[in-house]
């Protein structure tokens, strides 16, 4: 009589199982992942800098389980969706708290205000520039250098498995270039300031490719001119204004597909890919035709771009495009998140999206 209960439990078991090894829920994609950038990957590190460009305080993750953390959103950002779609267990710890072990599964080192540039979000307090990510990073490397017993080639060899991220130049235009009277919009056209900006990111990508970097996703720009604060600003000047703006930042990011291009024919193994996301957020914006795009879902203050402390959001925050004057909603987020990740148009990303990028060897 038992094993004629037996065998049928054993039976369901196996089916069970079976089902759990297709579905991979348990195996992740990649072991680790590693995050540059600015607010729209900041998850927490500039909670104990000396800056305005601070989002742990409410009303900022409103949506998300643990509260205000940091991120500058009601709820995930970019890089959350991103480490969910990769199958990884938790979300990648900021660098300022990132501690032992953890950081074999990867290190976020983005910090809100940040740019390309070293000089980018100066004017708003302590920045953590690209710069300064890649110095931090430099001693993360040498930790899991010394955690997998000081053999560099293994660590080599497990950082090549790594996905990595990075999502700068936002700043460099909407807190820099395009701040009236700025040094550089007085020094260049948007052509020569987008060259300028792709020279120096070049040489930083070079950087994290001799860090041990092989698999590179890099996010193009927004349409910085249609948000909520750059149409507030334009004020009266209107579309014309808006338009300027979002034109300068699609000749970065054509330069920045053209890099991506360049950098994987020059580089031994080298597998960057670009993230369309200034057209997908389009996309977006254009299939939920009841989406509010220039209104932001919190209260901000005049001239600054982040939520007024404690003030009562919009209640459905699925209607809005933006959070804040300028950083998404979550539902933007992953929804931006998930064309990365498995492209729905040929144009989303280049050559292929993140998805793919994870299976290669
Ligand atoms: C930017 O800052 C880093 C140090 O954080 C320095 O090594 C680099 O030379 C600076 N770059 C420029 C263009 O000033
Ligand atoms: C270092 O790691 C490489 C690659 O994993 C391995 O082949 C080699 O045997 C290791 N060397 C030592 C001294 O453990
Ligand atoms: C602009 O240029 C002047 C003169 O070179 C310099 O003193 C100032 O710090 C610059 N401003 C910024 C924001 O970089
Ligand atoms: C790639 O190599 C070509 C030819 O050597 C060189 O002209 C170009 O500047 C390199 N580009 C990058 C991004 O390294
Ligand atoms: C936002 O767009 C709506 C609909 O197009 C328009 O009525 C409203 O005036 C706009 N608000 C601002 C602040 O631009
Ligand atoms: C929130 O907005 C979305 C999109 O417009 C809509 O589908 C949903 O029903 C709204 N939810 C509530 C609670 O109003």
């Amino acid at each position: 009589m038992a094993r004629e209960i037996v065998k049928p439990l054993w039976t369901l078991f196996s089916a069970i199982f079976l089902i759990y090894l297709v579905n991979g829920a348990a195996q992740p994609q990649v072991p680790c992942y590693f995050i540059f950038g600015d607010s729209l990957s900041d998850s927490g590190n500039n909670n104990c800098l000396f800056t305005v460009a601070k989002a742990n305080f409410r009303p900022y993750g409103i949506d998300f389980p643990r509260g205000p953390t940091g991120r500058f959103s009601n709820g995930r950002n970019l890089v959350d969706a991103v480490a969910e779609l990769l199958g990884l267990d938790s979300y990648i710890p900021p660098f300022a708290t990132a501690r032992g072990m953890e950081i074999l599964k990867g290190v976020n080192y983005a910090s809100g205000s940040a740019g390309i540039r070293n000089e980018t979000g100066r004017q708003v307090g302590q920045i953590i520039s690209m710069a300064m990510q890649l110095q931090n990073h430099q001693s993360i490397v040498k930790q899991i250098a010394s955690l997998r017993g000081n053999n560099y080639s293994s660590a080599e060899e497990y950082l090549g498995k790594c996905i990595y991220s990075v999502g700068i130049g936002t700043n460099d235009y909407f807190i820099n270039y395009f701040v009236s009277l700025s040094n550089t919009s007085r020094q260049y056209t948007p052509q020569q300031y987008a060259r300028v900006l792709i020279e120096q990111y070049s040489q930083q990508l070079r950087t994290l490719y001799n860090f041990g970097a092989r698999k590179i996703a890099l996010f193009g720009l927004g349409a910085i001119g249609s948000a909520p604060s750059e149409v507030a600003a334009c004020g009266t000047k209107g579309s014309s204004c808006v338009a300027y703006i979002n034109s300068a930042v699609q000749i970065f990011n054509g330069r920045l597909k053209s890099l991506v291009q360049e950098l994987n024919s020059n580089l031994t193994n080298a597998k960057f890919i670009y993230i369309d996301y200034y057209g997908i957020g389009s996309s977006y914006a254009l299939s939920r035709g009841s989406l509010i795009t220039n209104v932001s879902c919190c209260g901000v203050k005049n001239g600054l771009n982040t939520c007024i402390p404690f003030q009562i959001p919009c209640r459905n925050r699925t209607r809005f495009m933006f959070w804040d004057g300028i950083h998404p909603t979550e539902a933007t987020n992953v929804f931006i998140a998930a064309r990365a990740y498995k492209a729905e148009f040929l144009t989303d990303a280049f050559p292929y999206d993140i998805h793919s990028l994870a299976q290669l060897s």
